[in-house]
């Protein structure tokens, strides 16, 4: 759909969820898809994603009384959440998705920006859910960046909006993500990958110069499932490798240490399935850095090849690809024309990226969708996408 399809669908949905559309207004936030850089950004590492032109619509209109009232064109089953601004707001399991829009209305709340009156909000989303492309951060960021226009809190800036949002998916929804989702999705530039050190939030837009090649997502269509468990294991992990290391080394994080110095005190690391998670940390920092020079440099071949160390080292250090992940990867590598390929995202299931060069996409799609469906038994998704804007109306 079109961008002014889909806001004729919501408008008219919008009409029969909600009862008059009159003054509806529209406003989106991109998901994202990091580059590469991944599992670094609870290490104190670098991240570098980029933010896409697939993500969440918000259909919004202001109430003259205290009731919010939510909407998902993605989970109809769900129906309509009602919610009084006058009680105090914690997650309720039956409230589903509309946990995440709550959590950042409860997060502004935290910070004193309480809304005088509600809103109806009608979402639709044409990000994969479950895909690892961020819908969730997608729908945090846009719902930050509804209430500061509606509601006129216009100290918030849109780092702002990624802090919150990431405030609110630790502390309200409880899941103990870093600050690359939302930070690539507020902060997201068109024709742009943001180069973010997490240590400092200092970061750097990178023009994407791909000498004619394209980022293609193949979306594995495993849903996550037990990712989020495991993820906070891995974070743990981490967590207690760097306390064993501060033994040695007066560090705040593993983002700090280069492979050298890794490699001369890393049997300070009791456990050597903990010292694998934590060089995978150090390794793929070092990494990112070098792939953002190759960038800058016009080396797209030295990126494609740091994506795939990437890769290996996300299967075989961290422990988080799985068969669905790394067939598509592995054959992604077999097809002449891919430049580099990689899981994207938190793991366990969702989604590979991978740069092919333009007249290979055609035989990229269909060699290696049909080995994939061969091998696990259904079908990948595949999406030539761009990159965008962070959120607007
Ligand atoms: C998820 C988290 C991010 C990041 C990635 C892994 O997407 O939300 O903060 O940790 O996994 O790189």
């Amino acid at each position: 759909m079109t961008d002014q399809q889909i806001r004729e669908v919501m408008l008219a949905r919008f009409g029969e969820v909600f009862a008059g559309q009159g003054d509806a207004e529209i406003f989106f936030a991109p998901g994202r898809v990091n580059l590469i850089g991944e599992h670094t950004d609870y290490n104190g590492g670098h991240v570098f994603p980029c933010a896409l032109t697939i993500g969440t619509y918000g259909a919004v209109r202001k109430r003259t009384d205290r009731t919010c009232r939510f909407y998902s064109m993605n989970f109809e089953q769900v129906g309509v959440i009602e919610v009084s601004l006058d009680e105090a707001l914690k997650p309720v399991k039956e409230r589903d998705w509309a946990n995440y829009p709550l959590g950042i209305l409860w997060a502004f709340g935290e910070r004193g920006m309480k809304p005088e009156t509600g809103f109806d909000l009608l979402l639709y989303g044409n990000i994969p859910n479950g895909s690892g492309l961020s819908s969730s951060a997608s729908v945090e960021v846009l719902t930050g960046y509804i209430l500061r226009e509606l509601y006129g809190f216009s100290d918030v800036t849109n780092q702002d909006l990624a802090l919150i949002g990431q405030y609110s998916e630790n502390h309200f929804n409880g899941v103990n993500c870093g600050i690359m989702d939302q930070f690539a999705i507020a902060m997201g530039k068109k024709d742009h990958a943001i180069f973010l050190d997490t240590a400092t939030l200092e970061y750097r837009y990178a023009p994407l110069k791909l000498e004619g090649a394209k980022i293609v997502i193949a979306c594995s269509n495993k849903k996550r499932g037990l990712g989020d468990s495991k993820y906070n294991e891995r974070r743990a992990e981490c967590e207690t490798a760097l306390k064993e290391l501060q033994e040695l080394v007066d560090i705040q994080s593993l983002g700090e240490l280069d492979e050298a110095t890794f490699e001369k005190i890393c049997t300070r690391i009791v456990d050597p399935v903990r010292r694998k998670r934590a060089r995978h940390a150090v390794y793929e920092n070092q990494r990112t850095i070098q792939a953002q020079e190759a960038l800058e440099n016009g080396n797209v071949k030295l990126f494609g090849q740091l994506m795939n160390a990437s890769h290996e080292s996300l299967r075989d250090d961290y422990e988080v690809t799985g068969i669905e992940l790394d067939t598509l990867v592995e054959e992604a590598w077999k097809v002449p024309g891919v430049i580099g390929s990689r899981m994207t995202g938190a793991g366990f299931g969702g989604c590979t990226v991978s740069i092919v060069r333009e007249d290979a996409i055609e035989h990229f799609i269909e060699q290696v969708g049909m080995a994939y469906e061969k091998k696990i038994g259904y079908a990948a998704d595949f999406y030539v996408v761009e990159i965008g804007d962070g959120p607007h109306r």
